[in-house]
């Protein structure tokens, strides 16, 4: 669909076929939130934030300036999330942890797909936890999901306990570097600085991650990260410092780069 074709549809409440095949005509009241909705993009506003929501994974997921707007490469991780449970998680129910939540998208996806699931999702900014309780109590999932408003590095340097174990660790967080942030398109500096910068290479949370994930890993459990343009290297040096993990597999994105990272934990027995 044409960006004006995705407001048309939402200020209708209709498909885009209806647009052509009923001749639609606005009322003065839709005419000027559509000419609204033209200025704010002119102005570089995300078409997103305009229309209020996008869908990931099939799921109706709300968003504004206070979260990211989820991508389709996450949708990746999701996918690949999805896959890997069923290869080699079949216990029901599934303990997961969701480091950097957002909009929620990736909980709530998951609670959606995964029928017996429990999900803590941590995110520092309780702007964005209140959008993603929202989203999470409009799609059902609500009394799947516990939402936590913490650092998640605090949060999983706290050591383990039996309430932190969980089967799968996955997060997509910041992870461009403080550099690149000035040189991102305009519409995507609109979206909140917290939810992009990684630090001065990009990777402070991708290394806090590694180091201290499988201390909340139960045995066969896995952690999948998303990553940033060219740091798969790094991220593999990342890996062989920590010897608690095998079977590191990289996935790639839509054009090629390797944008997910795949790491069972290591049985107790095997160290
Ligand atoms: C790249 S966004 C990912 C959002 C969502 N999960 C998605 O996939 O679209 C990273 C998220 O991490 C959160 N965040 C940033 N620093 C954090 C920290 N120290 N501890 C916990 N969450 C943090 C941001 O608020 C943001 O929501």
């Amino acid at each position: 669909m044409t960006e004006q074709e995705w407001m048309l549809t939402s200020l209708l409440e209709c498909r885009r076929v209806d647009l052509y095949a009923e001749r639609q005509s606005l009322t003065p009241g839709q005419e000027m939130r559509y000419a609204s909705m033209q200025r704010r993009r002119k102005e570089g506003e995300p078409l997103q934030y305009i229309l209020g929501y996008c869908d990931f994974m099939g799921v109706r997921i709300g968003v504004d300036s206070r979260v990211l707007i989820p991508r389709p490469e996450t949708e990746i991780l999701m996918e690949t999330a999805l896959e890997r449970i069923k290869i080699s998680l079949c216990d029901d129910p599934l303990r997961i942890l969701d480091l950097g939540t957002g909009s929620g998208n990736i909980a709530i996806a998951l609670a959606h797909h995964l029928k017996y699931t429990s999900v803590t999702a941590v995110d520092i900014s309780s702007e964005a936890l209140a959008l993603a309780r929202h989203n999470a109590a409009s799609q059902g999932v609500a009394h799947k999901i516990n939402f936590v408003q913490a650092d998640m590095t605090v949060f999983l340097e706290e050591g383990t306990s039996v309430e932190k174990q969980f089967d799968v660790i996955l997060s997509n967080p910041p992870y461009i570097s403080t550099f690149q942030l000035g040189r991102l398109p305009r519409d995507v500096r609109q979206e909140p600085r917290i939810a992009l910068d990684g630090g001065k290479d990009g990777l402070r949370f991708i290394r806090g991650l590694i180091a201290c994930a499988h201390r909340h890993l139960r045995k066969g459990g896995f952690l999948l990260l998303e990553i940033g343009d060219g740091q798969r290297e790094a991220v593999e040096e990342v890996f062989a410092q920590h010897s608690c993990y095998r079977n590191i597999r990289f996935y790639k994105d839509y054009v090629q780069t390797d944008r997910i990272v795949y790491a069972e934990k290591i049985f107790e027995t095997e160290n």
